[in-house]
């Protein structure tokens, strides 16, 4: 199932090398650091008029997506837009959707589509930002679909972060967020939604040649400089040869 996963355990060094290193791990890098390819007529979203760089970071709750985010926010410049995020900041503004959006977190499943996309693609246009971290998304095919649809474009690349699932739910168990999902019966009905529909988008992009899994066990700085060289690469990139 796993045939096309990229793993990053041997990527590491320089800028150069990693982007060697990435290249013969499979990844397609001038689909993937090119700003151009695979956006569609329409064009949909351009912050400044460019088009973004859009990297979708997935895993199972706790996998620890969120707190690599930030790290790469800090060391690279990317927004950090979290789809979890999104709605429920739209819960606490109490609009139409606030109540159909807290029942479907508590019973750890998927808001539909066009709630979530509507929502990244507002946070993408009102930024002035071109390079974006979206995390927590597609959780599903539906929300895969929906988004090239609406967005009509595909990310550049996905990481995913692939931790073992009571390690997920030790974290999750004592992270105290205050998060109404954070309790042990709405874990298990989250990591039932994470293998059985998250898993298949996950799969759908490792056949592309977009996917880069990385181990998400060890510490926070650990699993960093499993991350660091992905964006490290994509730095040199653009630096070299202009793209975003
Ligand atoms: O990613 P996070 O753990 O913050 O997501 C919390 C919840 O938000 C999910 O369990 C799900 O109910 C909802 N969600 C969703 N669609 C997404 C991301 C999150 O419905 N793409
Ligand atoms: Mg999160």
């Amino acid at each position: 199932m796993w045939r096309r996963v990229t793993s990053l355990s041997t990527v590491i060094g320089s800028s150069k090398s990693s982007l060697l290193n990435l290249r013969q791990a499979g990844v397609n890098f001038r689909e993937a650091f090119s700003s151009d390819v695979q956006t569609s007529a329409e064009g949909r979203i351009s912050p400044k008029g460019k088009t973004p760089f859009i990297t979708f970071v997935l895993g199972g709750p706790g996998s620890g997506k969120g707190t690599q985010c930030a790290r790469i926010v800090e060391t690279f410049g990317f927004t950090h837009l979290s789809a979890g995020d999104l709605l429920r900041h739209e819960i606490s503004l109490n609009r139409e959707n606030g109540a159909m959006i807290l029942n479907t977190i508590k019973e750890g499943k998927i808001v539909p589509s066009e709630v979530t996309v509507k929502l990244i693609k507002r946070a993408i246009e009102s930024s002035v930002n071109d390079k974006f971290l979206i995390d927590g998304f597609p959780r599903c095919e539906e929300n895969r679909v929906t988004y090239e649809r609406i967005i009509g474009k595909e990310p550049n690349i996905v990481l995913f972060f692939d931790c073992p699932q009571e390690e997920m739910v030790k974290r999750v168990l004592s992270r105290n967020q205050g998060r109404v999902d954070d309790n042990i019966d709405t874990i298990k009905e989250r990591l039932k939604v994470f293998k059985t529909l998250n898993l298949p988008v996950i799969n759908y992009y490792a056949e592309k040649g977009k996917l880069l899994k990385i181990n998400g066990t060890g510490t926070e700085d650990e699993i960093f400089e499993r991350v660091r060289p992905v964006f490290s690469a994509w730095r040199y990139r653009s630096k070299h040869f202009g793209l975003v």
